[in-house]
């Protein structure tokens, strides 16, 4: 029975069920968990119902073999509740959210983008911190998903008064919301809040931690980029992409890297030393403080922006000196690969981290098409985040 027990306690794990939810779905209320707990035997035929309802469930929710051979057999779609991070994802994961954005880059370059697929629910957007595109993308995403957006702006909240961010993650958890977006300033503060709540949670940017929704739609824009330019592929082996910036405070260049790795690509990171994280080669990425060197042969630069607003003290000389070093020009961008793209998360400081005129290029430059596709990446990551309380077949 002790078997049994540990069987359950990693299937809770791994599909973020409450033991006693797992309890409701499986056997009507009966606490059979707590019974296992405390040493009791459960009957024979228990144990086997018990058995084949985590056997059916994680059968429900395998991926279907789509013969690209980008989903190992078996794999299950994906068995979160929260998208709190890259880190957590596996690569067919996160292929699943890409795929499932298509649809949505479709229906939202329609005249009429509208969806009743998740009428009657109701999602909290909490931004503890500013935002443009992330804030409006989720929203308009619930929108036009046909669910009711509230947006709690931190600065007209009672966190001015005083309140802790426990107590306002379980203030929106009162109010029932069905899934909750967090910005906070803090790295892990979305990961505390998520253990608080009994709701989906997704990242819209935590501290220096991680913005998986931005990776995701970064991967999403940078697909359909190749895919236009005839040079479409299973995915981004043999692709270099350079992100230069302010690497040390970037939760964009943490989230990115893990995400452009997982799906192939080369990554390069190119910072002046004092903005360079210690040890990010341990995640994979190939440090560089010559920004003529990083960009040598890239297919991809993907610019970042000086995030002052978490600098305590001097990090650079001036804008300028870092301009000259640091910035990307169009002269700087023949060292790339022919053709090489343009990227950049927003918001952008023109004439800083990017000149105006490779901002805008027009062939090369893919930054409204991040915009763009923020919208088709937060649309599938609530939907699939919300299919197990829409009690989709697969998911309730
Ligand atoms: N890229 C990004 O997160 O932009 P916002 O700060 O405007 O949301």
């Amino acid at each position: 029975m002790q078997d049994l027990l540990r069987e359950i306690e990693q299937f809770c794990l791994r599909h973020d069920m409450s033991e006693t939810r797992f309890g409701e779905l499986a056997l009507n209320d009966k606490p059979f968990v707590s019974q296992l707990k405390a040493g009791r035997d459960l009957r024979s035929s228990t144990a086997v119902r018990l058995r084949q309802f985590m056997a059916d469930y994680v059968a429900r929710q395998t991926v279907p073999d789509d013969g690209s051979g980008r989903f190992p057999a078996g794999a299950l779609a994906f068995p979160h509740r929260d998208l709190l991070g890259i880190a957590h994802l596996e690569r067919h994961e996160i292929f699943y959210v890409l795929d499932q954005a298509e649809r949505w880059v479709e229906l939202n370059r329609q005249p009429s983008k509208h969806s009743d697929l998740l009428s009657g629910l109701t999602i909290i957007n909490a931004f503890f911190e500013n935002s443009t595109r992330t804030l409006l993308s989720f929203e308009i995403a619930g929108k036009r998903l046909g669910a009711d957006v509230v947006n709690m702006h931190a600065a007209q909240s009672s966190v001015k008064k005083g309140e802790t961010l426990i107590d306002t993650a379980i203030t929106l958890n009162a109010m029932r919301a069905d899934a909750i977006v967090i910005r906070h300033g803090s790295s892990g503060a979305v990961d505390l809040i998520a253990s608080k709540v009994d709701c989906p949670v997704l990242n819209a940017g935590d501290g220096q931690h991680e913005h998986p929704t931005q990776a995701l739609l970064d991967a999403l824009a940078l697909r359909h980029a190749l895919a236009e330019r005839g040079e479409a592929s299973e995915d981004f082996t043999g692709l270099t992409v350079t992100i230069c910036g302010d690497i040390l405070h970037s939760r964009v260049a943490r989230s990115n890297i893990l995400c452009l790795q997982a799906l192939g690509a080369t990554v390069r990171v190119c910072a002046p030393p004092a903005l360079m994280p210690a040890g990010i080669g341990a995640i994979g990425a190939e440090p560089f403080h010559d920004f003529d060197a990083a960009l040598d042969g890239a297919d991809v630069a993907m610019m970042l922006r000086l995030q002052t607003e978490r600098m305590e003290g001097e990090f650079i000389p001036s804008a300028r000196e870092y301009h000259h070093l640091y910035g990307l020009t169009k002269s700087r961008l023949e060292r790339a690969a022919p053709n090489a793209l343009v990227m950049h998360p927003g918001p952008m400081n023109r004439g800083v981290e990017i000149d105006s005129d490779v901002a805008d290029l027009i062939d090369r430059s893919i930054i409204t098409r991040q915009a763009e596709m923020g919208v088709d990446i937060r649309m599938a990551s609530l939907d699939v985040l919300t299919r197990k309380v829409r009690q989709v077949e697969g998911w309730a």
